[in-house]
């Protein structure tokens, strides 16, 4: 009896399988395209990890140690993200405070400020974040220095000091 199944010579299967692959590689580069820079950033799961591990960096880095080594931290965090989350318009409102109020109490300066975004850019391309993407809200976040340096306290010295 004649086998119900198509033959395909080697040749063939070859062929078909390259075309395969090339029309899988193109329905990937076309979603990847089609992604929003929220997406980009891994929507709000991934904004979780990235200000995990920008956490720990603040942490870690001399200048900003001092403002974040303290128990404000994980409610610091859960800000940031809602924060980010609104710049990039993934459909969140933030519900924190004004930069200007937040920072009022502390002396923030140029170093510090740097010192932070060093700390997220670190934690962005740790979670591989596209540059294009770390760069719009880099942008977002460049002009929020004018509030937060406007702050007169004094610079917190010890762990838990900044409550
Ligand atoms: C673009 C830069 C920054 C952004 C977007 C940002 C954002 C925030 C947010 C969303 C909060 C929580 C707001 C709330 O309590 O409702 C916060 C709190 C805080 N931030 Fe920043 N921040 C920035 C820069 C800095 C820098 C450079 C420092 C110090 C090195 C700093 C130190 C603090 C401290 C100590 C608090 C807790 C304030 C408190 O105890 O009430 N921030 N920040």
């Amino acid at each position: 009896m004649r086998s119900l199944f198509i033959q395909f010579t080697t040749g063939q299967r070859q062929l078909y399988s390259l075309l395969l692959t090339a029309l899988l590689a193109l329905v990937s580069v076309q979603a990847h395209a089609e992604q929003t820079t929220f997406e980009k950033f891994g929507g709000k799961p991934g904004l979780v990890l990235i200000v995990d591990d920008m956490m720990l960096n603040l942490i870690a880095a001399p200048l900003t140690k001092p403002f974040f080594d303290n128990p404000k931290k994980d409610f610091i965090k859960f800000m940031l993200v809602e924060q980010f989350c609104d710049l990039l318009d993934g459909g969140c409102k933030y519900p924190g405070r004004d930069m200007k109020s937040t920072h009022a109490k502390f002396k923030v300066g140029r170093a510090e400020f740097n010192s932070l975004v060093e700390s997220l850019q670190i934690a962005m391309d740790k979670h591989d974040v596209p540059f294009t993407a770390q760069n719009q809200l880099l942008a977002k976040l460049a002009p929020m220095y004018r509030d937060v340096e406007a702050g007169s306290g004094p610079v917190p010295t010890s762990t838990n000091s900044a409550k």
